[in-house]
């Protein structure tokens, strides 16, 4: 039987990372993986096929209605569906490889089957009809988790869709419906919108994005209804009926009025749920919390010694770069050092154009927490970079708090915000102050003078406003 430090479960960017990171550190370390590709939903059908989508579609809606704008005349414009799909395979393929790559040369022991837990310190992989029994000091579960179905209108895979295939449609759909305005309704449902197809979103809260401060997600669902989304906000599906060759979306609105629309497709993107059946978690008596995530402790501990877990198996936001850290700081402490997740400092982005990104609380959490804090806010409109791009939605908003001026939230929606979000990381990270980023020199022209510019702002002092 082979022996290992640490037997991780699941391939994704939580299971792989804490691989690399443990080989790091001297581990014994072996990778268990049910698909040939390593990666996890993230790299094959989550976050970075929809980001080479995103960025093909993006540059065919520019091309029909900014290039002029810029003098540009480009006749005969057209979309060549299969090539777009091809060219995100590619990358996926080449991300995939990379990793398998990275285990190689980290010497991580990669083992392709099922991971089941039969018992503490054993997992079994299991391949077709083959089993190995690997014995771990130690074990990772970082199985991921799995888009959750409406119960009265499960996935078929053709009409009724997930995630998975809305990155994978084999022509645009004419009309789509997106159930669901969060990360995954509102960046797939920006991508078939800006490649021709008409999207209808209906969603249960009164706001898209609601994790998101409220003033960033009705600027964010303003400028997606410029764009052609249309919203249906505290709304209610009630049933969905396949038809012959698309779907009819029955749902109440926010007057309590029943609606129906027909469609192509409908994309049903209402969360995500973790994928803690067939692995042996039930048998082995690992509590789960009332939402079915795994309970662990501030070190991933799950009840059950040498068993721990991390990443959307477990409590806090499902996000690739929470599992990442969290996995590192697994390793970490299996080796003995001081492996820690600040969670108070983990980005949140949705990259639609404008793209929406956040860190730390927003002004209602303030308010709710009577927290007492300053609220300094900069539009893109006027900044020159933003204006060359062409790119004038959106703001940023830093709240800091009044009497110590420590930074507690960032706002963002914009142009490249993706990027501009990691600044204000680091600033809370270090614990800056909205002084310390006023004072700080940003280049010119650049979209990161708008954040110094609302840095400025939470004193009244910007300088073009
Ligand atoms: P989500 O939980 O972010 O959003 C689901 C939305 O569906 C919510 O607004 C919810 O109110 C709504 N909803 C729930 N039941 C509904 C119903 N019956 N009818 C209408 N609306 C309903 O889940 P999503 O977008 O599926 O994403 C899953 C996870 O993946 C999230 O944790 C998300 O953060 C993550 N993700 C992150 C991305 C990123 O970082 N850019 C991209 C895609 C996903």
């Amino acid at each position: 039987m082979e022996s290992y430090d640490l037997v991780i479960i699941g391939a994704g960017p939580g299971g792989y990372v804490c691989a690399i990171r443990a080989a790091q550190l001297g581990l014994e370390t072996a990778l268990v993986e049910k698909r040939s590709a390593l990666g996890g939903t993230c790299l094959n059908v989550g976050c970075i096929p929809s980001k080479a989508l995103l960025e093909s579609s993006e540059l065919y809606a520019t091309a029909h209605h900014s290039f002029a704008d810029h003098g540009i005349v480009a006749d005969g414009l057209a979309l060549d569906l299969p090539r777009m799909m091809a060219r995100k395979d590619g990358i996926v393929k080449e991300l995939v490889d990379g990793v398998a790559m990275l285990m190689k040369k980290n010497k991580v022991a990669v083992h392709t089957g099922r991971g089941v837990l039969t018992a503490p310190g054993r997992v079994t992989v299991q391949a077709g009809d083959r089993e190995e029994v690997l014995a771990a000091k130690a074990v990772c579960l970082a199985m991921g988790s799995k888009a959750v179905e409406l119960p009265f209108a499960p996935f078929d895979g053709e009409r009724i869709v997930s995630s998975t295939e809305a990155l994978s449609f084999a022509e645009v759909p004419g009309s789509l419906v997106v159930i669901g305005a969060g990360a995954v309704g509102l960046e797939l449902g920006s991508l078939w919108s800006r490649l021709g197809a008409k999207v209808t979103v209906v969603e249960l809260l009164p706001a898209i994005a609601s994790f998101a401060d409220k003033q960033m997600s009705s600027s964010l669902e303003r400028a997606l209804a410029a764009q052609g989304l249309e919203f249906h906000l505290e709304s209610k599906v009630t049933e969905i009926e396949s038809l012959k060759n698309g779907a009819k979306v029955s749902f109440e609105d926010k007057d309590g009025k029943s609606q129906e629309i027909e469609c192509d497709k409908v994309l049903v993107a209402v969360g995500r749920m973790p994928n803690t059946l067939g692995c042996g978690i039930e048998d082995m008596g690992i509590e789960l919390d009332e939402q079915r995530r795994i309970k662990v402790d501030e070190h991933f501990c799950t009840n059950v010694e040498g068993v721990y877990a991390i990443g959307d198996l477990t409590r806090g936001p499902m996000l690739a770069h929470k599992a990442e850290d969290e996995g590192i700081a697994l390793a970490e402490l299996r080796a003995g050092k001081a492996g820690h997740v600040n969670y108070g400092t983990i980005p949140n982005v949705i990259y639609t154009e404008p793209e929406l990104a956040m860190v730390g609380r927003t002004e209602a959490e303030l308010k709710e927490a009577g927290v007492p804090f300053s609220a300094g806010r900069f539009m893109f409109r006027v900044n020159g970079r933003a204006k060359g791009l062409g790119l004038l939605d959106g703001m940023v908003k830093i709240l800091s708090h009044k009497e110590t001026d420590e930074i507690l939230g960032v706002h963002m929606v914009g142009p490249r915000v993706s990027e501009l979000i990691a600044e204000a990381v680091v600033a809370m990270e270090f614990k800056a102050s909205a002084e310390d980023l006023a004072r700080t020199c940003h280049a010119h022209p650049t979209l990161s003078e708008v954040v110094r510019e609302a840095a400025l702002a939470v004193d009244k002092r910007a300088i073009h406003s």
